[in-house]
């Protein structure tokens, strides 16, 4: 074989390899990217419980700004909604919500957050000792007590709920993102102002319906508890939606089997209506401390149940 023979064999050699290489790497990138797709694929989304959602929610509870207050009256000032959004409207009369990326002024409110979350993740530690704030009993019968604690934290979305249960939540929502869920906090803390208005609201729709205004009343009373006698204006109820993406009843069914775990109970379970006089809500939580929802869960009780009530 002359010089030139043996160069040319050479370059051969090597333009294989570099070919085999090339075809070796696409095959290794294409599975990667067939085992790690840039975003979950989309599920559909049943609608659920918003009629008329006139700001965007948000995908993330972790840029916050904090709102503190001594007591109910000036939380029920400071924490005003903006706006209208009509909760607890029952499933089927139910559509989407439209939702939107971070804004830059939300990201600027990460720090801020941050040291809101250490001092909650604290208050949460010290106040589980004692305990007592998070059994509050709030119903038909035992409305509001006229002194209680509020400390509030504003979630990204503008809803806000007690800084104390804040931890949990955001683990909650986390570890259910883990796992390809896209939840959000559709309602929380609510001035008794505004409870009044989701009462009224929900009476006008039955009216124009068709009901007569007594039944409508009735109706409405199923699904909202009357001002003064919810525990959204405690702070310490929550109403979880699944964002555009992932399927509600997905959320409602991991809520129902985990949610205890981070504290939370299904407030107003299917069958027990005669206990709680309100109707099945699955996307109706209540912070009660780790301990107490786990006893709750296992027993399969209600609040009153478990208090004894
Ligand atoms: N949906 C619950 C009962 C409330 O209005 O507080
Ligand atoms: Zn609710």
């Amino acid at each position: 074989m002359t010089d030139n023979e043996k160069l040319g064999l050479q370059r051969r050699i090597g333009c294989l390899g570099v070919i085999v290489t090339l075809a070796v790497g696409g095959v290794l990138v294409a599975t990667r990217c067939e085992k790690n797709p840039a975003s979950p694929p989309p599920v559909e989304t049943i609608p659920t419980f918003a009629e008329t959602q006139t700001e965007p929610a948000s995908t993330a509870i972790t840029e916050e700004t904090v709102q503190t207050s001594a007591s109910p009256t000036e939380a029920q000032t400071t924490a005003a909604p903006e706006t209208e959004r009509n909760a607890e409207i029952p499933p089927e009369t139910a559509r989407p919500v439209e939702t939107l990326p971070p804004t830059e002024a939300q990201t600027q409110a990460e720090t801020t957050a941050q040291t809101a979350a250490e001092t909650a993740a604290q208050t949460v530690a010290a106040a589980e000792n004692s305990g007592e704030w998070a059994l509050q009993l709030v119903n038909s019968t035992h409305p509001l007590p006229e002194h209680f604690d509020t400390e509030l934290i504003r979630l990204r979305n503008g809803v806000n709920v007690d800084s104390r249960i804040y931890p949990d939540l955001q683990e909650m929502f986390d570890d259910m993102r883990a796992q390809g869920m896209y939840p959000f906090v559709r309602e929380g803390f609510r001035t008794r102002e505004y409870q009044q208005e989701v009462m009224d609201t929900r009476i006008s729709e039955y009216i124009a319906q068709g009901y007569g205004e007594e039944e409508a009343r009735s109706l409405a009373a199923d699904y909202v508890a009357k001002p003064g006698t919810s525990e959204h204006e405690l702070g310490l109820a929550i109403d979880i939606n699944a964002e555009d993406g992932t399927d509600s009843w997905t959320v409602y069914s991991w809520l129902a089997a985990h949610a205890y775990e981070y504290g939370f109970i299904l407030r107003y379970p299917e069958g027990k209506e005669d206990i709680t006089g309100i109707s099945y809500e699955p996307w109706h939580y209540r912070y009660v401390g780790k301990e107490a929802a786990a006893e709750i869960y296992e027993q399969g009780v209600t609040l009153e149940e478990y208090l004894g009530e």
